[in-house]
């Protein structure tokens, strides 16, 4: 059954994406049509000369700058902000990302790597004039301090992400909800928490966070405050963006499916966390993808290389791995 949100998300003409951070630096790499690379995009922000200080930098973490338009009406979103305040800086400076323009904030999850560069980012969207705050999409469940087992068995802590106070001071309007939202005129759509289906995508196991006491560490493997953002693009389907896919990638679909069924499911942008222990599952996600019949496959951030030759071994042209830098139009 649809979700309600769901079937309040319009149709929009057309979108645009700039990934402002993410892992992978690749200006060489051939793209296909309607998509450009880092180098063409700064040439185009005015870079008069290739040099060094002038390229992005990439880092481990994502934010993803989506405009989607009606005719004439354009709404911008901010899908995560990335690892730290400089990179935000650094490549929208450079990118002429246009961040004044973001009328809403997408928080994908509570974790340093998507929201380490939201203040910053929140700086510069209400840099030109003091705009009204801008709504930022939270998940009650982002805010607990949370924590990584080290192989001496020791815990380390994970950067708090920012709090609904700072948030609000840096001119956002935090929005927290655990619900599916469909937001900006209905032409963007935030899912409510992803349904675990599949028996093997079995979240982060080993990530911890504290107690609701605060004194205590306990197991939080499923890191259930991840959400996935959508866009439904006329005569191509639904573009569904997923930052850290810790509900597992196959999960993230069936949710797109379930909240969209009458939607072919056309492009899948983000980071499909297929690395580190969860390689032993790569060739069982990558089958399991085949089923939703993506016609753009844009692994990036989390993924791992591992897992991105396999995709492109199954799904050849279909897979275009996203790096900084790059602007895809859909
Ligand atoms: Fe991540």
């Amino acid at each position: 059954m649809a979700h309600p949100a769901g079937k309040d998300v319009l149709e929009v003409d057309k979108i645009e994406i700039l990934v402002l951070i993410d892992n992978q630096t690749d200006s060489l790499s051939s793209t296909p049509e309607n998509f450009t690379s880092e180098w063409s995009n700064l040439h185009k922000a005015g870079m008069e000369q290739i040099s060094g200080s002038c390229q992005c930098c990439a880092n481990h973490g994502l934010a993803l700058v989506v405009k989607a338009w009606i005719g004439d009406t354009c709404h911008t979103a901010l899908f995560d902000a990335g690892p730290v305040d400089f990179a935000v800086e650094y490549n929208a400076t450079r990118l002429g990302a246009g961040l004044d323009q973001v009328e809403a904030v997408v928080l994908s999850h509570g974790h340093w790597d998507h929201a380490g560069g939201l203040l910053q980012a929140l700086d510069l969207i209400q840099a030109p004039e003091n705009k009204p705050a801008v709504p930022v999409y939270l998940h009650p469940g982002m805010f607990r301090q949370r924590a990584l087992p080290m192989p001496d068995n020791s815990l380390l802590p994970i950067k708090d992400i920012p709090s609904p106070d700072d948030i609000q001071a840096h001119g956002g309007n935090p929005v927290i909800t655990e619900a599916a939202t469909a937001f900006m005129d209905n032409m963007f759509f935030v899912s409510g928490e992803i349904p675990r289906i599949t028996d093997y995508e079995k979240g982060f196991p080993g990530h911890m966070r504290r107690t609701e006491d605060g004194k205590d560490w306990e197991p939080d493997p499923l890191l259930m405050d991840e959400r996935y953002m959508a866009v439904n693009v006329r005569g191509k389907g639904l573009v569904v963006f997923s930052a850290c896919s810790h509900a597992g990638i196959v999960n993230v679909m069936h949710a797109a499916r379930r909240d969209f069924p009458n939607v072919p499911l056309h492009a899948l942008m983000g980071g499909y966390h297929l690395s580190g222990g969860n390689e032993k599952i790569i060739d069982q996600t990558v089958a399991d993808l085949g089923q939703f019949d993506l016609d753009l496959i844009l692994p990036g951030h989390c993924t791992g290389w591992r897992a991105v030759n396999k995709l492109e071994q199954a799904y050849g042209d279909k897979v275009v791995p996203i790096a900084v830098g790059m602007i895809a139009k859909i």
